[in-house]
């Protein structure tokens, strides 16, 4: 098993007693499905399903997590601030207890366009409500999204953003960097784990839990610009330390402001239609489930007629 579209034959409440249980879902998933090195995307997307909410909770009840969250976010924004981006898409979002800190932290001017997106439709739904009520601001498209297969077009953002995202996701590094510097215009901007700048013992760890290696080698390689690449000692998290990974694409191109998705599978242009998204040419719908896209490859409804209803 390797794809998303084999989602339906993980069981969920098989997988609901082990997350009851404080086991590790992964890792229960990984010695299921014999995939000793890699966190399929099927099993990622139970897991995260599983945590939803667990995000906001902590940052309600634990006020140390709370205030390095503060912390974390508000030197991201630093960070982005000096690219004055008008747009920005925030790739793996979670609950967006990250997001709202970088976007509080952000002048009012910047961001004007705001995008996020996650594999897991329940914390997307969490994400969009909890950014809205810190933030107050309610203009933010979540969407449910593959980062290896992202529903948008090329240069879509001047920021990219990815916070601890790609971090399951090792043995796909490679097609899920590509996919996020196709969608950038100017700043590839990465915190995510600094498996080469560890320590051997949280090397170890991230081996176990399957996290990923090697960005900076696979941007080099496709020869791009990376600006800077170092520890990130904001995140305090000895077993789990930061990175930061900047990469520069263009340095004055703006990214187009009117936004628009694309299908997953084939990447042509998703039209709104009753309520959903139709890609013509495929004959697919992605459907939009309580004001959220539903825009993985997994979701993809074949439905040709689907204009004429
Ligand atoms: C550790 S959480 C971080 C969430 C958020 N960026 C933050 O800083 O709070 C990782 C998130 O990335 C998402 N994710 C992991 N792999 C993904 C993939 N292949 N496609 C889309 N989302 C993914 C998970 O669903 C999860 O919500």
């Amino acid at each position: 098993m390797s794809d998303i579209s084999e989602v339906q034959k993980l069981s969920h409440s098989e997988l609901r007693k082990v997350y009851e249980a404080n086991e590790n879902v992964l890792r229960f998933c990984k010695e299921k499905l014999g995939s000793n090195a890699t966190n399929e995307q099927a099993a990622i997307m139970h897991a995260y399903e599983l945590q939803a909410g667990s995000y906001i909770n902590k940052m309600a009840e634990d006020p140390d997590y709370r205030a390095e969250k503060e912390q974390y976010g508000k030197a991201i924004a630093e960070i982005i601030a000096a690219y004055a981006p008008a747009s920005i898409l925030e790739a793996g979002v979670g609950e967006a207890t990250t997001l709202a800190e970088v976007v509080k932290n952000l002048p009012a001017a910047m961001a004007q366009s705001i995008y996020a997106f996650d594999l897991s439709w329940s914390r997307v739904l969490m994400a969009r409500r909890y950014f809205e009520q810190k933030t107050g601001r309610s203009g933010g498209q979540f969407f449910t999204g593959e980062l290896e297969h992202i529903a948008l077009p090329d240069n879509s953002f001047d920021v990219v953003l990815t916070s601890h995202a790609v971090e399951p996701n090792h043995g796909r590094e490679k097609e899920i960097l590509h996919e996020l510097y196709r969608v950038t215009a100017g700043h590839l901007i990465m915190f995510e784990p600094a498996y080469e700048l560890a320590e051997p013992a949280a090397r170890e760890r991230m081996e176990y839990h399957g996290y990923c290696r090697g960005l900076k080698d696979i941007a080099l390689a496709a020869g791009w610009n990376v600006v800077r690449c170092e520890l990130f000692g904001v995140r305090k998290d000895t077993a789990n330390p930061s990175m930061i990974l900047v990469i520069e694409k263009g340095q004055s191109t703006k990214a187009p402001a009117e936004k628009h998705f694309v299908s997953p599978i084939g990447g042509g242009a998703l039209v709104a239609h009753g309520g959903h998204y139709f890609n013509e040419e495929e004959g697919l719908v992605f459907p939009v489930l309580n004001g959220v896209p539903y825009l993985t490859r997994s979701a993809a409804l074949l439905a040709s007629h689907f204009l004429e209803s």
